[in-house]
């Protein structure tokens, strides 16, 4: 009906209590809450004070008391090692169970961290659901990311134990996780106490003595475990991710908002019910994978589909369409780049013709800004409304959607349309901090409180918190993306204001990365910024000046450069690409000017500030950058 979203989104800003406390009426409570919103520890809010539930028995055991146990609740669809196992609610509820079981006998208790550092595989979603079960809190670390990531993690989280396997399966590779874990746990000064590692056919990884558990001899030895209550402010999971520095960021979600805003989200943004079968194409390392592989969908009661394989390759393009049409996929959500990839290899999409995917009602995109050439290539050869919508790890959910599930908006290709219930979005002017006139870029933030299911702080750092997004405007969250908002009220997403970067719908700091060029050597000063590229949006490229006095050649210095941020950050950074530049080019006052090489990479036009030093140095820039195929104009 017209008019629907708009007065749905009045009242969940003028009566945010109202609104949510409707909406925990579809989680079961062992506690009712005393207050949905508590403000009175501003600029931290809480939701569901006094409120005691589990996140586990929401998403699983509830569904088998009230009929569904015999629906599958998890399909793992697995083209890499040719494997499709369907696991019903009261499947899942008994392996859970049971590793919650496991948990306990290696000594891990409620508020306990646990890393889990998993390829996609069923046990990944168990083990995360087991610690909500007993109120310990996992921390997923991606398995793309390198030993001194994980390290760095390990000794953020301090975990009793970690949880992770004998390798993952990247295509056609083989990636050994073992190596990798031990090498972090060496590093870390947090050590775990146990390991449970996973054995894959694939390979077999040697254990340590008196540290390392066999997952099955785990599972064997255990007494299944019932779901404990948490409060609802208890933290269920911490989720790094990449702030403006190396050191990442631990975002906390709490148990209570974030199940009240999960379940909320399945109908009202993606229009999916109890029963439909509900597929995110992510990895249960990132936010997306948390929200919608793992829990929306089960605790709103959805079959839901974990996918190890890639949208292209395994085997080939059609791929999606042929996990739609065998698994009867009602919503599909995935990041633009798995598109593009798609549309790089089978621009007619050809392969579409083999499957019939008339299950399927919406496609959801996130993780990067749509252009509007795959959005509306997959709406050609889809045939169905394609969403994006815009969010981050720190919300789980988005900011910015076509709610289709309240009412369907048109769809304006290069906006993720209107603010969802709950956030009240702002665009501020980056030097005054007012409220920017309709069709101006500022600062988007969302005005606090931010609704359930966002990040209430960060582990063991609300001063971090404060000062990274509360403190930039006050009573503001500072989202780190700039924007604006049209005359009908919807977004634009245009950039990051940080030197964050977008690689594959994948989320990494260039400033992460100049921190381990920086101590090549043979390096004097360097830079890192996200040049555009056609499959992954952006790519990142180095810039590097040489000590004085080093005469080594180009190519074997690039090449060291390249496999110190693989083996440091991870091969998920695609960094490929540097280039030695006499100098960079900085302002009077010493700040690189990074925005502007971008803008020579891309061959975009730009201005130079008013406040560079030298602009010669741009035409040098421009060389340099054309000498490894970009800054084409
Ligand atoms: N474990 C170990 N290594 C991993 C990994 C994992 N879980 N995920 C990726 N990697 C490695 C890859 O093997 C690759 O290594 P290489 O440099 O040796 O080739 C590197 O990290 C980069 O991976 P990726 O960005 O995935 O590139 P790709 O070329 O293998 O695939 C796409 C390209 C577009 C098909 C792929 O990025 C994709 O499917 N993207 C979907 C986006 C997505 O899921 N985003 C998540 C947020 S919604
Ligand atoms: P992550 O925390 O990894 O999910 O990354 C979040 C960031 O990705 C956001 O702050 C944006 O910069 C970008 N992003 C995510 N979704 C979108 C989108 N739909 N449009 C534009 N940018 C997006």
């Amino acid at each position: 009906m017209p008019g629907q979203f708009d007065a749905a989104y009045q009242r969940s800003i003028t009566d945010p209590d109202g609104f949510w406390a409707d909406a925990a009426e579809d989680i079961r409570w062992s506690r009712r809450w005393d207050r949905v919103l508590d403000d009175t520890n501003k600029p931290l809010y809480r939701w569901f004070v006094g409120g005691e539930l589990n996140t586990c028995y929401n998403a699983i055991d509830r569904h088998v008391d009230e009929g569904r146990g015999d629906q599958p609740a998890l399909i793992y669809d697995s083209p890499v090692t040719d494997t499709i196992t369907a696991f019903t609610y009261r499947e899942m509820q008994q392996r859970i169970a049971r590793c919650a079981g496991a948990l306990v006998q290696q000594g891990v208790q409620k508020g306990d961290r646990v890393i889990v550092y998993m390829p996609m595989v069923p046990e990944a979603l168990i083990t995360m659901l087991a610690c909500a079960r007993i109120g310990a809190i996992h921390g997923v670390v991606f398995g793309g990311f390198a030993a001194k990531e994980l390290a760095t993690r390990i000794d953020d989280a301090k975990p009793k134990l970690i949880v992770s396997a004998s390798c993952g399966i990247e295509g056609k590779k083989i990636i050994e996780y073992k190596p990798l874990l031990d090498q972090a746990i060496e590093m870390a000064s947090a050590k775990p106490a146990r390991c449970i590692i996973l054995q894959r056919p694939q390979v077999e990884a040697p254990l340590v003595p008196d540290r390392d558990v066999d997952w099955n001899t785990a599972m064997e030895t255990a007494q299944p475990v019932d779901c404990v209550p948490v409060a609802a402010t208890d933290p269920l999971y911490i989720l790094y991710t990449s702030g403006t520095t190396g050191v990442p960021k631990g975002v906390v979600r709490d148990h209570g908002g974030h199940a009240v805003a999960m379940r909320w989200t399945m109908k009202n943004v993606y229009n999916v019910e109890a029963g439909d079968v509900y597929w995110s194409a992510s990895d249960v390392g990132w936010v997306v994978g948390h929200s919608y592989i793992v829990y929306a969908p089960l605790l709103a009661g959805c079959t839901t589909i974990l996918y190890e394989g890639k949208p292209v390759g395994t085997p080939d393009p059609g791929a999606f369409w042929r996990v739609i049409s065998q698994h009867n996929v009602k919503v599909l959500f995935t990041a633009p780049t798995a598109f593009r990839a798609i549309k790089r290899e089978d621009p007619d999409a050809t392969h579409l013709a083999r499957y019939d995917i008339g299950c399927l009602k919406a496609l959801f995109l996130a993780g990067e800004r749509c252009d509007p050439d795959t959005l509306s290539w997959a709406q050609e050869k889809l045939g169905v409304p394609v969403i994006d919508h815009w969010w981050q790890t720190e919300t789980a959910w988005a900011i910015a959607a076509n709610c289709i599930g309240i009412e369907q908006l048109p769809v304006k290709p290069g906006s993720p349309t209107k603010a969802a219930p709950g956030y009240d979005v702002r665009i501020l002017d980056d030097e005054t901090g007012e409220e920017c006139e309709r069709g101006k870029i500022g600062n988007i933030c969302v005005k606090l409180p931010l609704p359930p299911g966002c990040l209430p702080t960060l582990w063991n750092n609300d001063e971090g918190y404060i000062s990274s997004y509360l403190s930039r405007y006050n009573g503001y969250y500072l989202t780190g993306d700039a924007g604006y908002q049209d005359e009908d009220g919807y977004l634009y997403i245009m950039s990051r204001i940080d030197d964050i970067i977008n690689v594959a719908g994948h989320r990494l700091s260039t400033g992460g990365m100049e921190e381990i060029l920086a101590a090549h050597p043979d390096v004097a000063e360097c830079s890192v910024i996200g040049a555009a590229d056609q499959l992954k949006g952006e790519l990142p490229v180095g810039l590097v000046v040489l000590k004085s006095g080093v005469d080594r050649s180009e190519t074997d210095i690039v090449g060291e450069l390249v496999q110190m941020v693989r083996s440091k950050l991870g091969a998920v950074a695609c960094f490929k690409q540097a280039v030695v530049v006499q100098r960079l080019p900085k302002t009077r006052s010493g700040k690189i000017l990074r925005g502007t090489m971008k803008k020579i990479a891309d061959g975009s036009e730009y201005k130079p500030p008013a406040t560079i030093d030298d602009p010669a140095i741009l035409g040098e820039i421009g060389d340099a950058l054309g000498r490894i195929g970009y800054a084409k104009t």
